[in-house]
């Protein structure tokens, strides 16, 4: 029996975590796995009444759980900052989730900005570290709100994390088996401490993976041959920062926000699934944002419970949405609402 911690959140993460129960619930008949949920109510509302974000009572309680399902965290009348730091970071912090894993794959050539690029030119992964690097929120002001003011963010990087990283990112490559290749995604030429420490580290794990191809590219650059050449990747690893960038460009290449999914994952305790796209409060309520990414992510906390066939049967439906359906993946743009999609979903999955 799984226990499955449900945190819906804020805007349209209610909405799409709802049609990613209602896939749940059919993947669970036809594949005959049991699963409670529960619903943790973190998010911007809960903090404006009682000033509470997530807890650490809250953080040995989800310890309980085989996984987590997360819609969207952000409120447009709470400051920037606040639930990120407070929810989101917290939960990957607590929680151990070492690793951000985002799958970038184009589903139907249509949907693809890109001139001339099909569904196998557009098929990776993104292996971000997710526990160190700019996101520990080291640093200090000097001189505050003066004119001498000095800001410092620092980049935190430990052997350990790296390493951690790298070594899943190559055990990875290895299970996916298609290209082989693993590209680390950094700038050595600027960045020479934290990059130094990465390099090392990829270049002496990688001895121990013969069969594996490796490939440097700096972020900048991997910008560039994500819109040029997308096919040349097959997973790519690189630190916190880096990631959360690239793979807002990744979303884009698939086919946008709308199906673009994530999962948080620390691979000897609880990961934490979600869609990578933000609560936005513009489309809530309305019933016209895309489910799919949320769907997606539902697709990989199967495979992360090792329903290994139910989450094939996600993905597969969702192509099929995707492919002979969906008018585009923009919300409001579908053709078809937020429940209908969901219906879709689960109409091809039965
Ligand atoms: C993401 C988001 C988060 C991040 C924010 C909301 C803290 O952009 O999941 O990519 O920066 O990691
Ligand atoms: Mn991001």
């Amino acid at each position: 029996m799984y226990k499955i911690a449900v945190i819906p959140g804020d805007g349209t993460g209610p909405e799409v975590i709802r049609e990613g129960l209602k896939v749940l619930d059919a993947a669970g008949k036809k594949y005959k796995f049991a699963y409670e949920t529960k619903i943790f109510d973190f998010s911007g509302e809960r903090y404006l009444k009682t000033g509470k974000t997530v807890e650490d009572s809250d953080i040995q309680e989800l310890k309980k759980y085989s996984a987590i399902y997360l819609g969207a965290v952000g409120h447009p009348d709470v400051k920037a900052g606040i639930l990120e730091t407070g929810i989101l970071l917290k939960l990957r912090f607590s929680l151990d989730q070492y690793i951000n894993l985002r799958p970038v794959k184009l589903y139907n050539a249509k949907f693809c900005p890109l001139r001339d690029k099909k569904p196998q030119d557009v098929d990776f992964v993104v292996v971000r570290e997710n526990s160190e690097g700019l996101y520990k929120g080291m640093g200090e002001f000097q001189n505050k709100g003066s004119k001498d003011e000095v800001a410092i963010q620092v980049s935190y990087n430990t052997r350990r994390g790296v390493e951690r990283c790298i070594r899943y990112a190559f055990e990875f490559c290895r299970k996916r088996n298609k290209k082989k290749k693993l590209t680390l995604c950094g700038k050595t030429n600027v960045l020479t401490y934290a990059w130094d420490l990465w390099q090392r580290t990829f270049d002496e794990v990688a001895r121990e993976y013969p069969d594996i191809a490796t490939d440097y590219a700096h972020v900048d650059a991997a910008c560039m041959w994500f819109v040029k050449n997308p096919e040349w990747f097959d997973v790519i690893v690189t630190d916190n920062m880096f990631g959360d960038i690239i793979t807002d460009l990744g979303a884009m290449i698939q086919g946008g926000m709308g199906i673009a999914a994530g999962g948080n994952i620390n691979p000897q305790g609880v990961s934490m699934f979600e869609p990578i796209g933000g609560s936005a409060p513009k489309y809530t309520g309305k019933n016209v944002i895309n489910p799919l990414a949320a769907i997606c992510a539902l697709g990989m906390l199967l495979e992360n419970l090792g329903e290994v066939e139910a989450s094939q049967a996600v993905e597969n439906a969702v192509i099929k949405v995707v492919s002979k359906k969906l008018k585009s993946l923009a919300a409001g743009k579908m053709g078809y609402s937020t429940s209908e999609v969901g219906d879709l979903v689960v109409k091809y999955l039965r």
